[in-house]
């Protein structure tokens, strides 16, 4: 009799707390994923819009830059690349003489600290990250400020 009774609050204390559990498997694994970072949309129209008057001079309203001048954004690992910081980075600081895809240019690629919030840095980045069949992950704008107080290197 005892035992039966045992058995029942075993049955009832896994039917109770499972669902608890599961939500608690849940949180953790949305902070180790970084999702205090809200990266499920950004403003596409205001990101083309930036990049058409601050970027597509050089790398082209196609994304395809000019070969041996320009880089190219369409497939460029660091585009595409899961972690955003080298990317948020290069466009915050500007760049010269790293290899893009494994090519070296001679042209510099301007900073864009003093002349773009936060917002709009992420808006721009975020376009590329999705625009000519590139699939980054999107960044968010407290991403940008967070590497606005780290080291100028890209
Ligand atoms: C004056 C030309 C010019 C403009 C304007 C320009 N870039 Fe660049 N960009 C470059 C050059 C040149 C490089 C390569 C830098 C190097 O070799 O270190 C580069 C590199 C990059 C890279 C790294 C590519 C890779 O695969 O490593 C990204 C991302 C990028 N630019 C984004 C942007 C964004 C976003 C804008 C506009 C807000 C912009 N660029 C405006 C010339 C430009």
């Amino acid at each position: 009799m005892l035992g039966i009774i045992r058995r029942r609050i075993a049955v009832l204390a896994v039917l109770c707390l499972g669902p608890v559990a599961l939500d608690l498997d849940r949180t953790a694994a949305q902070a180790s994923s970084g999702a205090e970072y809200r990266t499920a949309s950004y403003d596409a129209a205001r990101g083309e819009s930036l990049y058409t008057s601050y970027c597509s001079a050089c790398h082209g309203a196609d994304g395809e830059g000019r070969p041996g001048t320009y880089p190219p954004i369409k497939g460029s690992g660091v585009v595409t690349k899961t972690d955003a910081t080298k990317h948020i980075r290069i466009v915050l600081n500007g760049s010269q003489g790293a290899k893009a895809g494994g090519v070296l240019y001679a042209t510099a690629m301007p900073p864009f600290a003093a002349t773009l919030s936060d917002t709009d840095i992420a808006n721009v980045i975020d376009y590329e990250r999705s625009s000519w069949g590139n699939h980054g992950k999107l960044v968010a704008a407290a991403q940008i400020a967070a590497q606005r107080s780290v080291s100028k290197r890209p």
